[in-house]
């Protein structure tokens, strides 16, 4: 049996015995995922989170354990890790304390609003996915030295050894790897002008070495974070683009800056959930679901019972259609956050819901607001020894991003210019349609929905969680938040529970396929939701740790990929 088979008949039958487990009041054992003492790492590879769990063992805190990890999935995670696309972290230092970074990629200087639409204003195929003009300017080796300066304790050249020790010597494909570089193969060929490493014949269980990438981050750990933005590295990248036909210049990267920002905190019943503000929409979108859905009595339905799920699908279509119109980057349009999550607009929002039948999306715009102005990314989730908690979702946008791998460099390149409205009310790569708040502009950032996540019960740290999966990370995320808080399911039975989704446009309910109740689903049809069960979809992938009653740490590795915790 393949590897990814075997995952998938363990999801089934662990999601079949979910219902078991839980609701057996005799159940003697739960289904706990990797426990440990005192800090853990739970990332998208087992060498990465083997590797920031090493880093805390050496003392290291959470944040240098987020150096070690972050580079580490750059190499042996290429689909989504990455030195050369952005990402966003949330934190929880043991104090209470709550902040987050912004690393988020943004528009090259040159950008303008139409660049992706032709002479006739039709989008250009391709050209916001593709190749060299839908590379917006990275962010994550910005982001990595602002962690390191503001918070990091051990040297910075111990935290990024590793990471190149990985690339010299190489990290074993598993079969997962495999399927995905022959999928992608095409594209590869199509965006480089030479072989990229993942073109080779490789098979699973190989070990693929990256010298480039071992040089560049050598380069990266004796010049600093110039070499990115200003050394041979950023000129490697430069050269490379603009012979491919690229618009970003040496102005672009001497710019970039990563930003402390406040996250955004709302509260569930006794819970308090912090997660990304904008250039986000995780956050206020959350917000805006789970404060819909909190005047109701959840409990009373089961999990992924037909009226749980229509009850979460009628929040997500709202909060959806109000992120089509109102979000975008903050620094470049005003957002009416806080009005968005007030529970008396949200009560508003809802109270054209009817049990009886589905509202449709045509009939839901986005909310009366007053505005006073104007499914390939990464997660994991690190505690550390001393009770830091830091929560971190890092993207190349689409699988390996622009697919533009930087010769003698070593590293591929985002596409997160798809992220933008190109055309207001065109659907961009996770069918998500946008308006002017988030058109392209100059130095702007493209709307994200990376929601990395920390949960406190009564101003205690409880979990900390977040997902890949474009649009669907919102949805993903809140889902196991409710699964814990509401169902008291462990973190792993949260994380391997089936997944459904809904974002509005277009109108219908996206169900992970073949693990959700017949009787559910013809209900859920009955009254009116169209529903998709698309063979090849996968709703997000959790990378979450849980603190338990007893102050032990409890990981939950997401099984649909080749995710793993570490802990000791
Ligand atoms: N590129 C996926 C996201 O930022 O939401």
């Amino acid at each position: 049996m393949s590897l990814l088979n075997l995952k998938k008949s363990i999801l089934l039958v662990s999601i079949s015995l979910y219902g078991f487990l839980v609701y057996s009041q005799t159940q003697p054992q739960r289904n706990e995922g990797v426990i440990a003492d005192k800090a853990m790492v739970v990332s998208a590879r087992v060498e990465a989170s083997q590797i920031g769990t090493n880093i805390m063992k050496q003392g290291g805190n959470a944040f240098d354990a987020m150096v070690a990890t972050e580079l580490a999935l750059a190499v042996c995670y290429p689909f989504a890790g990455n030195i050369g696309g952005g990402g966003f972290m949330v934190f929880r230092l043991k104090d209470g304390v709550k902040g987050s970074l912004d690393y988020r990629e943004k528009a090259p200087l040159a950008a303008y609003r139409d660049m992706y639409l032709d002479a006739d204003q039709n989008v250009i195929p391709d050209k916001s996915l593709l190749g060299a003009n839908a590379v917006g300017v990275p962010g994550t080796i910005a982001g990595i030295f602002e962690v390191y300066e503001k918070f990091g304790s051990l040297p910075f050249a111990t935290l990024i050894q590793p990471a190149i020790d990985l690339a010299r010597k190489g990290y074993i494909l598993t079969e997962n790897d495999i399927k995905s570089f022959n999928w992608n193969r095409e594209k590869f060929r199509k965006a480089n002008d030479y072989t990229i490493p993942f073109d080779a014949e490789l098979k699973a269980g190989d070990t693929l070495k990256l010298p480039e990438m071992a040089s560049t981050l050598e380069r990266i750990r004796d010049k600093g974070r110039s070499e990115f933005y200003g050394g041979m590295t950023g000129k490697l990248m430069l050269d490379y683009l603009q012979k491919l036909g690229g618009i970003m210049t040496i102005a672009d990267l001497e710019k970039y800056k990563a930003v402390w920002r406040e996250p955004i905190t709302f509260s569930y019943k006794n819970f308090q959930i912090t997660s990304m503000n904008l250039p986000s929409s995780g956050g206020i979108c959350m917000g805006q679901i789970m404060k819909s859905i909190e005047p109701y009595k959840i409990q009373k339905y089961k999990p992924n019972s037909q009226k749980y799920i229509q009850l979460i699908v009628e929040a997500e279509r709202r909060a959806y259609a109000d992120r089509a119109y109102f979000l975008g980057d903050a620094d470049f349009v005003n957002v009416p956050v806080n009005k968005l999550i007030d529970k008396n607009y949200l009560k508003q929002r809802m109270s054209d819901f009817s049990w009886k039948k589905a509202t449709l999306s045509s009939a839901v715009s986005h909310g009366n607001v007053e505005i006073v102005e104007s499914n390939e990314t990464t997660h994991y989730s690190i505690i550390d020894p001393f009770g830091n908690a830091v929560s971190v979702t890092t993207t190349l946008n689409g699988a390996y991003g622009s697919k533009v791998y930087v010769p003698e460099a070593g590293f591929f390149l985002n596409n997160e210019m798809d992220d933008f409205s190109i055309k207001p009310g065109t659907p961009n790569l996770f069918g998500l349609v946008g308006a002017e708040a988030n058109a392209v502009a100059p130095e702007k950032r493209m709307l994200s929905s990376m929601s990395p996540t920390i949960v406190e019960e009564n101003g205690k740290l409880k979990m900390v969680l977040g997902s890949p999966g474009g649009s669907t990370i919102i949805t993903s995320v809140l889902q196991n938040i409710i699964n814990v808080i509401e169902y008291n399911m462990t973190m792993q039975e949260s994380v391997n529970q089936p997944r459904f989704h809904h974002q509005w446009l277009p109108d219908e309910v996206t169900l992970e396929p073949n693990v959700f109740d017949d009787k559910s689903v013809s209900k859920l049809k009955k009254k009116g939701y169209k529903i998709s069960e698309k063979q090849s979809v996968i709703l997000g992938k959790v990378d979450a740790i849980l603190v338990k009653k007893d102050g032990k740490l409890e990981g939950g590795a997401d099984p649909r990929g080749n995710d793993a915790a570490v802990g000791f």
